[in-house]
């Protein structure tokens, strides 16, 4: 940022809200699009950093390109490794709860089956139930920090698989045909296999953030069961209410989060009610541990299918 890009940032006074003690704030007051300055843009990455997850009310204005292009001031858009991108965008993945896999009922951090998963998404809210499908978010750095040290140390050591093979049925409650066809022939088009630090280092605020959650299947060097039982603990800790943000969602909501410091969880309560949320991820690096050493994708094939 320029001298001159600070000096307006300080004159931004952005209306920062915090909403919980460790993780997340409402920013009021802006109406985001592809035309806001740098000062602002500036500011809305420094609390993103900090809050780890933003919150802007009332985006009505927002369309699937104008989400799209405000996404690419903050970063590079992706598409999703697996599923389609929604006709008519670029980048543009639609969770719809009607239409297959589109309730992420189950703590995860997206796309970490890759080795340079998103860094960020912008998520908007399309079609809200009138009870229900608030999200969770939690903080992963601050669940590192608040670690008994034993755990940390024991952390700090460790690498977990992840993969976006894992037992779909087993993770999310009353799957119909349209999951299964969404996870057997979309999300698991590609299988892929990495290793991760289950500590990495943030590469920008240096802090130390757990990565586990929904995609990481095992320990490295544990048996199953050891392993099971570690990852259980760790992530017992990284949703520790206190270390968590819910959000209940209006039409026109705009959520962005830092990818790399955040798990979260769509809840799955509004029965057969309507939820359709649309969102865009930026492109991320790939994580390094305490050591220095950088996660690898070990797998990345297409499946044969059982007929050939
Ligand atoms: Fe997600």
């Amino acid at each position: 940022m320029s001298k001159d890009d600070q000096t307006q940032f300080i004159k931004t006074n952005l209306k920062i809200e915090p909403v919980a003690g460790r993780i997340g704030a409402e920013i009021k007051g802006l109406r985001l699009s592809e035309h806001l300055g740098a000062p602002e843009v500036y500011a809305i990455r420094q609390a993103l950093l900090k809050y780890k997850v933003l919150f802007f009310r009332k985006q009505y204005h927002l369309d699937d390109a104008g989400q799209e292009a405000f996404a690419r001031l903050l970063g590079e858009p992706v598409s999703h490794p697996t599923v389609p991108i929604k006709e008519g965008t670029q980048h543009l993945l639609e969770l719809n709860s009607n239409d297959g896999g589109g309730r992420a009922d189950a703590w995860h951090t997206d796309v970490t089956f890759v080795d340079a998963y998103p860094q960020a998404a912008i998520l908007r809210a399309v079609i809200i139930p009138e009870t229900g499908g608030d999200t969770v978010w939690a903080n992963t750095a601050a669940a590192y920090e608040n670690l008994p040290e034993g755990l940390r140390d024991l952390a700090d050591r460790l690498w977990a698989l992840h993969t976006n093979e894992y037992d779909y049925a087993a993770h999310h409650k009353g799957t119909s045909s349209a999951d299964d066809y969404y996870y057997n022939e979309l999300f698991t088009s590609t299988i892929y296999e990495t290793e991760h630090p289950v500590v990495r280092v943030h590469p920008e605020t240096g802090e130390r953030t757990l990565v586990l959650g929904q995609f990481a299947k095992k320990i490295l060097g544990l048996s199953l069961e050891d392993s099971n039982h570690l990852i259980s603990v760790l992530q017992g800790h990284i949703t520790q209410l206190e270390n968590t943000v819910r959000w209940r969602w209006a039409v026109g909501d705009v959520a962005i989060w830092d990818n790399r410091a955040t798990q979260h969880y769509a809840i799955n309560d509004y029965g057969d009610q309507e939820r359709v949320v649309r969102r865009v991820t930026l492109a991320g690096d790939v994580p390094v541990s305490i050591d220095g050493r950088h996660s690898v994708t070990r797998k990345k094939v297409k499946p044969i299918p059982d007929n050939v």
